[in-house]
């Protein structure tokens, strides 16, 4: 139930930050470690043959780097991105009805950006299309006595590895607010960011 609660908040916060006026299709949200597809459909299907699908990921100044590349009825490797190996596959079950959409295995924060599908059909028709994806990710918060003595005892709070970076408030049983200051925020190297706070309690508090 609880890390239901933080995956909705996440969500709220992923699409709060998103642009809404980005047709919400062309924008995919997963988190990291897990699993998504990327939708690519040619409609009409083409004809019996398949096409060659080419998925690459678009980076603003650079050549697009291949992540799925399927050529003569099988994935050609060569040019493949070193990143996505072993990560990257068509459903190949759906290939006949037209979907060369793409599945991402063990998502990592990195794999963030916008990517492009492009069908050649064996006449040389070309039709690509864009999709971004937008990686998450988010941890179970940790709270722990970090002094007590004389002036009170300190508890501290601690989120690691959140992408967005998470607003944090830390509560009393009675929902009050026992503290003012901005929690301490700071980027890890992982591309997320992890987030502390202190709270020094002079009263008891029951939670
Ligand atoms: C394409 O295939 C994926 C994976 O099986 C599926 O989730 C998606 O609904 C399919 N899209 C269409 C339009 O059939
Ligand atoms: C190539 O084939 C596709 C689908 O079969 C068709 O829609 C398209 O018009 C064809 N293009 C040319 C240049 O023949
Ligand atoms: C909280 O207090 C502990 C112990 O004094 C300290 O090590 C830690 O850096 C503090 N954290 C923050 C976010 O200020």
């Amino acid at each position: 139930m609880y890390i239901l609660h933080l995956f909705l908040l996440l969500w709220a916060l992923l699409f709060k930050g998103g642009s809404s006026a980005h047709a919400q299709s062309n924008q995919v949200y997963a988190f990291a470690g897990g699993n998504t597809i990327l939708p690519c459909i040619l409609i009409p299907p083409a004809s019996a043959d398949i096409p060659t699908v080419e998925w690459s990921k678009v980076v603003e100044g650079l050549k697009p780097s291949i992540v799925y590349l399927y050529r003569h009825g099988c994935e050609t490797f060569a040019m493949k991105d070193p990143d996505f190996e072993y990560r990257t596959s068509l459903i190949l079950r759906e290939l006949q009805n037209g979907n060369f959409s793409l599945r991402i295995s063990n998502v990592k924060l990195s794999d963030s950006g916008m990517y492009q599908c492009m069908i050649i059909q064996n006449n040389g028709t070309k039709e690509e299309t864009k999709v971004e994806l937008v990686v998450g990710s988010s941890s179970e918060p940790k709270l722990s006595v970090v002094s007590a003595d004389g002036d009170g005892v300190t508890v501290e709070c601690e989120a690691l590895c959140w992408m967005p970076a998470p607003q944090m408030t830390i509560l009393d049983n009675d929902g009050k607010r026992l503290t003012d200051e901005e929690p301490k925020q700071e980027q890890d190297p992982r591309g997320c960011y992890n987030t502390r706070q202190n709270v020094t309690l002079q009263n008891p508090v029951s939670r």
